[in-house]
């Protein structure tokens, strides 16, 4: 696999945030800033999935999120060949579609031959409503509720069990329904990593999954549980992680576990070892490609298998942000600008914190670029600001781009993990519409919302109705 590409230092306008020239078609998706089919069209636009970006915003408006069919079908692709090229077990990719969950998104990644991990009866729901299949679902969280396990058990799906609560309702539900529930046990490694500390689980002060402590007991008691049928352990670790050696790691700590189960008489034959590669935000981020990934997390479960003496396990991943986070753009209008002189100059778009929450909640930094202007010199330095009531509402500070005109397209990378699947309705601005674009194509996956939509929800009791003012 081809290694990350610099982004152009010789060119200082917005073509330097393209992918490379990939004949070879070897590009790691996570490894660039913008779709692997973004390009500029002759009208100097930016062009993604065949789609000229500023049709699409006269199109569908603006905020839109760009989703590139190619580019999740890639991502989808490296990590399944990747587990051919070096497991030589069973595996099965799962796509963690809490970083984007929607009836189209999971219909692609179960075309292409994924699972999906759901953590609510929404994502489950939405799962089973593109047509995934059951017993390729894996249902995660630290609190389901009653509703939830009921449900999981009606369908049929796996449940990865993350604390005794959860254990000992799952076992009364399967016994009740006289049905054998599938299980994983997911137990929290004891594995640091570098990033955010929001997105660290891994480390043993985390909500999720059993203490490493109490996996003894976990065992003796499934033992006695034939309904809940362990078929092995999960743990994840972080997202956003640059690092390989926290998976190097993480093979010996989970060979361990199903070692420590044969003594309990459980053949554990599943080993999940979560997501959290990376993606690159800005030309400072060098992740490792999927398929670097894949094969450093193959070689640790062969490496941990050997050493104990046990047989493969069915090797199984979840990846969010590195399926589908370099695969969408996120359109804005330009409209308001403010001059603060020797301070700052601060351009308005026409959203903000509420369409992606990332910035204001994890500091985190992107790119964007001028659709409408490709080749225009980055001549300014602006802080791109949302449209919210909210100082904070950042999305870029000190961004790089040409002087910007009310009215210009302005089109922020990666933003297809945890930005729809996250966004919110903070001053009852309705969330944007999502199209998928492919071969010239584009379809509308998300309808945009309206303010109708949101005042369905409301309850205004007569009680309480102001009252006509008489005159
Ligand atoms: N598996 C489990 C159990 C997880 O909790 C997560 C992410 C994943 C897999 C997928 O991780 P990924 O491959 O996407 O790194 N909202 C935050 C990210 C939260 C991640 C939560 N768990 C953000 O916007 O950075």
């Amino acid at each position: 696999m081809v290694s990350t590409s610099p982004l152009s230092a010789s060119i200082a306008d917005s073509r330097q945030y393209l992918p490379p020239a990939n004949p070879e078609g070897t590009l790691s998706p996570n490894q660039q800033l913008l779709p692997l089919t973004a390009t500029t069209t002759p009208d100097d636009h930016l062009s993604v999935g065949g789609c000229d970006v500023v049709d699409l915003v006269e199109r569908f408006g603006t905020p839109l999120y760009i989703l590139d069919d190619h580019t999740l079908r890639t991502a989808c692709r490296q990590y399944r060949q990747g587990f051919e090229r070096y497991y030589p077990g069973e595996a099965l990719v799962i796509y963690a579609s809490k970083a984007w969950n929607c009836l189209a998104v999971c219909a692609i990644v179960t075309d292409e031959g994924l699972g999906i991990d759901v953590v609510s009866a929404g994502e489950l729901l939405t799962a089973t409503g593109a047509g995934a299949d059951c017993d390729r679902i894996y249902f995660h969280g630290n609190n389901k509720s009653f509703e939830e396990l009921t449900l999981a058990v009606e369908v049929g799906c796996r449940v990865v069990v993350d604390n005794w609560l959860e254990l000992k309702t799952l076992g009364e539900l399967a016994t009740r329904e006289g049905k054998t529930v599938p299980i994983l046990l997911r137990v929290t490694p004891g594995i640091e990593c570098h990033t955010h500390e929001y997105i660290r689980t891994g480390h043993l002060d985390s909500k999720f999954g059993f203490d490493p402590d109490q996996i003894e007991s976990v065992f003796e008691f499934l033992a006695s549980q034939p309904q809940l049928q362990c078929l092995g352990v999960h743990a994840h670790i972080g997202s956003q992680i640059f690092e390989l050696n926290p998976h190097t790691d993480l093979g010996a700590v989970m060979a361990q576990w199903v070692v420590t189960a044969q003594r309990y008489g459980l053949t554990l034959t599943e080993l999940d070892v979560g997501g959290g590669l990376g993606i690159r935000y800005t030309e400072g981020d060098d992740p490792p490609s999927i398929d670097t990934w894949v094969k450093t997390v193959c070689e640790s479960v062969i490496a941990a298998c050997a050493a104990h003496d046990i047989p493969l396990p069915k090797l199984l991943c979840e990846p969010g942000r590195s399926l589908i986070g370099s695969a969408c753009v996120t359109a804005y209008r330009v409209g308001s600008q403010k001059v603060i002189p020797g301070l700052r100059t601060y351009a308005a778009i026409d959203g903000g914190m509420s369409d992606n929450p990332r910035p204001i909640t994890y500091q985190s930094v992107y790119r964007a670029l001028v659709a409408n202007r490709m080749t225009a010199p980055l001549a300014e330095t602006v802080t791109l600001a949302g449209k919210h009531c909210e100082s904070g509402d950042i999305l870029i500070k000190d961004a790089a781009l040409p002087e910007l005109k009310s009215g210009d397209v302005v089109t922020i990378a990666g933003t297809g993990a945890y930005n729809y699947s996250m966004a919110s309705n903070y001053n009852r601005v309705p969330r944007p519409a999502a199209v998928l674009v492919a071969d010239g194509d584009a379809t509308l996956i998300i309808r945009r919302e309206t303010v109708a939509d949101l005042l369905r929800q409301d309850c205004l009791p007569e009680t309480i109705r102001p009252k006509a003012k008489s005159t």
